[in-house]
């Protein structure tokens, strides 16, 4: 299948493209190169499009007449999106109702949606199954469940199949090291530590050690990068029109803090400075996720398993002397 990708120059986007191609599919990036990379443009060709731009979007469909459509290309900083809502729903609702615009006019009946745990927001039910109660705790959370709401809605009057994929914590890179993870400024855990290791930074904050969790700090499931983009591919294989699906990605285990700091000094065997710091506004304090949904409908389950091994993909990614990235 000839898939569009948007965010295809992204960080879940890039993998999903290398997946893809693997899989013998042909991807083209749709990207306007907000936080993507042009290095992360390897696998097919690209079309430089912003997603508000209406009409280029439907050039973009037109040009590459595509099978299928995976939407990555979002604004995903849970605290930014509180600050700027409008600016939220303007690139993640509206944005997605242009593409869905163009794949009507172009006859595209497949959809597969880069959805989020933050739909479910706070519950006492953990693992979180798909059945929990979706009620986002800030706008970004819930500019991705109404699109998931559209999705449904499209589905059942027959433009189109969909399945969202909710992941818990991406994290890791592509264990060939040809995409990894690059964000300006970076806000995620993993790759903070691993700048304060090889330092770049001079220390990491760890925002809150009083939630009612083990060992106090936040508990996440993070789950592999290239584990998800599998997850894509399986999930563009098998939607069909008129049906809508969503799936759990993540791993079912949680990881703290404090664990994800003392996973990263055994992996790079650097010491460095972990302050206490208060708690992040939003943050949920347990998130973990029942994936056995997606193992036994998608036949889904993630190949890295272990944390170290992920966070170890993630330092090798860093670490590289010449890193495409700066050279972009
Ligand atoms: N954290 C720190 N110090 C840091 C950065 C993060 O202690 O410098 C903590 C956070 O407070 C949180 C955990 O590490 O408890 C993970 O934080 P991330 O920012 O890496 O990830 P989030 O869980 O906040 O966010 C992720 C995705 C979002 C998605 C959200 C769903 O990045 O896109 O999960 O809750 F919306």
């Amino acid at each position: 299948m000839r898939v569009i990708v948007t965010g295809g120059a992204g960080y879940i986007g890039s993998h999903a493209c290398k997946a893809l191609a693997e899989a013998g599919h042909e991807p083209v990036a749709l990207d306007n190169f907000t936080t993507g990379h042009r290095w992360a443009v390897k696998w097919g060709p690209l079309a430089e499009v912003d997603l508000n731009d209406r009409r280029g979007v439907l050039a973009a469909f037109r040009e590459y007449q595509p099978d299928a459509v995976m939407h990555f290309a979002a604004l995903s900083i849970v605290g930014d999106s509180v600050n700027q809502p409008d600016l939220y729903y303007r690139t993640n609702v509206s944005g997605t109702l242009n593409l869905f615009e163009a794949m009507t006019q172009t006859g595209v009946e497949r959809f597969v949606f880069s959805s989020s745990c933050a739909t479910y927001g706070e519950t006492n039910e953990m693992p979180l199954t798909e059945a929990s109660p979706q009620m986002p705790l800030n706008p970004y959370g819930q500019s991705k469940m109404m699109v998931e709401q559209m999705l449904k809605d499209l589905s059942a009057a027959g433009d189109c199949g969909a399945t969202a994929l909710r992941y818990f914590n991406a994290a890791g890179a592509d264990p060939d090291g040809e995409t990894g993870e690059d964000h300006d400024p970076e806000t995620h855990l993993i790759p903070i530590i691993l700048q304060a290791a090889s330092g770049r930074r001079s220390h990491i904050s760890v925002f809150g050690s009083d939630y009612d969790t083990p060992d106090g700090t936040c508990v996440r499931d993070y789950v592999h990068v290239s584990d998800l983009a599998r997850a894509h591919v399986a999930a563009l294989e098998t939607t069909t029109r008129g049906e809508f699906r969503a799936f759990n990605l993540g791993t079912g285990h949680g990881h703290s803090v404090r664990e994800v700091i003392e996973s990263a000094r055994r992996v790079t065997g650097r010491s460095f400075d972990v302050r206490e710091a208060e708690r992040r506004a939003g943050d949920a304090p347990l998130l973990v996720a029942d994936a056995s949904k997606a193992k036994a409908e998608l036949g889904w389950s993630p190949q890295f398993t272990e944390l170290d091994d992920i966070v170890r993909t993630a330092w090798h990614w860093m670490e590289r002397d010449t890193k495409a990235g700066s050279a972009a």
